[in-house]
C-alpha cells in the first residue's frame, strides 16, 4: 500500500492504479479506524479492482465547541490496518493541502441537511459535502463506500452527487454499507472510546431501546408516544440528553408522526457523559 500526502503524488498514484482500465473505489474516513471502517474497505474491494482510502480529520465539519482537537489521530496504526486489509492507496492530506490560504468555497445541500444532526450541528453537513466533493474530484473514483451508520450523511452525499452531476461510472456509485455493531449492539464509532467502562455499558441500552420502539411502531402503536417512551428509557438508563429520536422517511428524511407506505428509518442522537452517540435503524 502506498501512502501519499500531496495532490501531485496522489495524481501519479491514482493514474498507476487505473492503468489498463482498472476501476477504483474510494473509502473516505477521518481515521481512528475500527471494524466498521474496515468493513467498508472489504466491500470496496468487492466493488472495484483497486481501493483508495482517505484519512483526513476535516476541521470544517466540526463546530466550535466540538471535539476537533480531541478527535483520535493514529495514522501509523490506521495505515497498518489498511495494509492488512489489502487497500492499495492511503490518501492522507494535510489541512494546508486541503484548505490552502484563500480557500473560499462551500457546498450546501438543502433539505436533507436541515434536520437531525444538521439542526444540532450548524454547518456540519456543509463541511462534509465540501470535503467529500473535493475527495471525489481528487481521487475520481468509480464508486465510493459510506456507512449507513451516518444515514443523514449518506443522504446528503447522494443528493449532492445527483444534483451536481458528479458522474460516477459505477451503477451503485455511492454505496451504503450496513452498520457494524459491537457484541451488545452499540454501533461502532471512533467516539465510543471517549466512554468510561461504566458509561460504555450503559450506552448498550441505545440499540435495544430502539429495537423495542421499532417493534411497537411496526405493531401499530402510536408513534409520538412510543418515541417519548424511548427518550424516557434512555434518560432513565444514564443518557444525559436526547438530541432527537424521530421516525422519518428513509429517503427524504421528512419527520413522520405516523407510518407511511415507503421505507422509514428511526434516527436517534443522544448524549452520555458528554459523548454524542448516533444510531438509526430501518422501520417497515
Ligand atoms: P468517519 O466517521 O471516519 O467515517 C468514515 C466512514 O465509515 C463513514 O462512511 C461512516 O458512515 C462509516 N462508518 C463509521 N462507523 C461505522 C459503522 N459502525 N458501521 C458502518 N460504517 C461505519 O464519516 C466520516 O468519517 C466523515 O464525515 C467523512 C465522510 C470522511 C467526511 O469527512
Amino acid at each position: 500500500m502506498q501512502t501519499v500526502s500531496t495532490l501531485e503524488m496522489l495524481r501519479t498514484a491514482t493514474a498507476a492504479l487505473r492503468e489498463g482500465g482498472r476501476s477504483l473505489a474510494l473509502v473516505p474516513t477521518m481515521g481512528a479506524l475500527h471494524e466498521g471502517h474496515l468493513t467498508l474497505v472489504r466491500k470496496a474491494k468487492k466493488l472495484a479492482d483497486r481501493v483508495a482510502v482517505s484519512i483526513f480529520v476535516n476541521p470544517t465539519q466540526f463546530g466550535p465547541n466540538e471535539d476537533l482537537d480531541a478527535y483520535p489521530r493514529q495514522l501509523a496504526e490506521d495505515s497498518a490496518m489498511l495494509e492488512a486489509e489489502g487497500a492499495d492507496l492511503l490518501w492522507a492530506p494535510t489541512v494546508e493541502a486541503m484548505y490552502p490560504p484563500g480557500f473560499a468555497s462551500s457546498i450546501s445541500v438543502n433539505g436533507v441537511s436541515a434536520g437531525f444532526c444538521g439542526a444540532d450541528r450548524p454547518g456540519h453537513f456543509d463541511g462534509v459535502a465540501t470535503v467529500v466533493c473535493k475527495l471525489f474530484n481528487q481521487v475520481r473514483p468509480d464508486v465510493a463506500c459510506f456507512g449507513e451508520k451516518d444515514w443523514q450523511q449518506l443522504a446528503v452525499i447522494r443528493t449532492m452527487a445527483r444534483d451536481l452531476d458528479l458522474n460516477f461510472p459505477h451503477v451503485d456509485a455511492i454505496h451504503g454499507v450496513a452498520t457494524v455493531r459491537e457484541a451488545d449492539g452499540l454501533a461502532m464509532s471512533s467516539r465510543n472510546r471517549y466512554l468510561t467502562p461504566e458509561l460504555r455499558e450503559a450506552a448498550g441500552i441505545l440499540p435495544l431501546a430502539m429495537k423495542e420502539a421499532i417493534a411497537r411502531i411496526e405493531d401499530g402503536q402510536d408513534v409520538t408516544r412510543t418515541l417519548a417512551a424511548l427518550e424516557d428509557e434512555l434518560l432513565g438508563a444514564g443518557f444525559d440528553r436526547v438530541d432527537y429520536a424521530d421516525l422519518a422517511d428513509a429517503m427524504t428524511l421528512e419527520v413522520l408522526t405516523a407510518r407511511i407506505d415507503r421505507p422509514m428509518r428511526l434516527l436517534v442522537a443522544a448524549r452520555i457523559g458528554g459523548t454524542r452517540l448516533i444510531d438509526n435503524m430501518a422501520v417497515v
